[in-house]
């Protein structure tokens, strides 16, 4: 059975203190609930890593992730952090192909299959994240660039690799925009991913893959959303910032 996960991706906010307080106050307010979701990870800036790792131990539901790690083991790349860095201060995860790292920072296909095989092989767990943009949806063209993203992000892994990631759906025009993707075109969108699974990997691994939505997830709308039957949980930007927000879509799984 796939894992229901919830985690949220600070980006580039919060100072070392204010991330501190916040995950604090996050597993508090979790960690004696039961809820639906069953692993909370919290995607926060490579400088709280440690601590935040630190304060996560013993909590087998929260982990901490990356948002990002370079695609070489090690060597001299100024100013970034590898995937075994990242690790090596009890991160689980690692954030890859966020539309903001695919817009900004030039990473394709190519290079994020680069930094997939990279994390996999230091222990790191990718949340790979996938998603048109808005003139490639009204365009028609989202199937087709779903599609390209897995075939060049990660199908290249086998069955066994594949079986490590987290997969992300975030339609670039609901990232950040208050603008939310129906439940019934994020359910559209994920079932077809599934189907793109169960081709490659066969129905065991389809069936076994969390794929989350993200864009303007909040706690109104995930209730909604993780509700159908191919949404397993959500990737949460600016609603991750505030704890009560973010437990509060933790808790929508009830
Ligand atoms: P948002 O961001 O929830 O602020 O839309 C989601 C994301 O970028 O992962």
């Amino acid at each position: 059975m796939r894992k229901k996960i919830v985690a949220g991706n600070w980006k580039m906010n919060l100072d070392y203190n204010e991330g501190l307080s916040l995950f604090s106050e996050v597993i508090n307010m979790v960690k004696d609930e039961a809820t639906g979701t069953q692993e909370v990870v919290v995607c926060s800036p490579f400088i709280h890593l440690h601590s935040l790792a630190q304060l996560a131990k013993g909590y087998n539901k929260i982990s901490v992730g990356a948002q990002n790690a370079h695609q070489a083991e090690s060597g001299a790349y100024t100013g970034e952090v590898s995937a075994k860095q990242v690790k090596s201060v009890g991160a689980g995860y690692v954030i890859l192909g966020h539309s903001e790292r695919r817009q900004y920072f030039g990473e394709n296909n190519e290079l994020l299959a680069k930094k997939t095989d990279t994390a996999l092989k230091n222990g790191l767990k990718p949340i790979f994240c996938i998603g048109e943009t808005l003139q490639e949806r009204e365009a028609n063209q989202h199937f087709d660039i779903i599609k390209s993203q897995l075939v060049e992000g990660v199908f290249h892994l086998d069955a066994e690799a594949f079986g490590t990631l987290v997969l992300a759906y975030e339609p670039v025009w609901a990232i950040g925009t208050g603008v939310t993707a129906s439940a019934e075109q994020a359910q559209e969108i994920h079932a077809f991913i599934r189907k793109e699974l169960a081709a490659k990997y066969g129905e065991q691994v389809a069936d076994d893959t969390t794929i989350l939505y993200g864009g303007s997830c909040n706690p109104k709308n995930a209730a909604e959303l993780f509700a159908q039957p191919d949404i397993d949980g959500g990737l949460i930007g600016g609603a991750s910032l505030k704890s009560r927000d973010f437990t509060d879509i933790v808790k929508a799984f009830n």
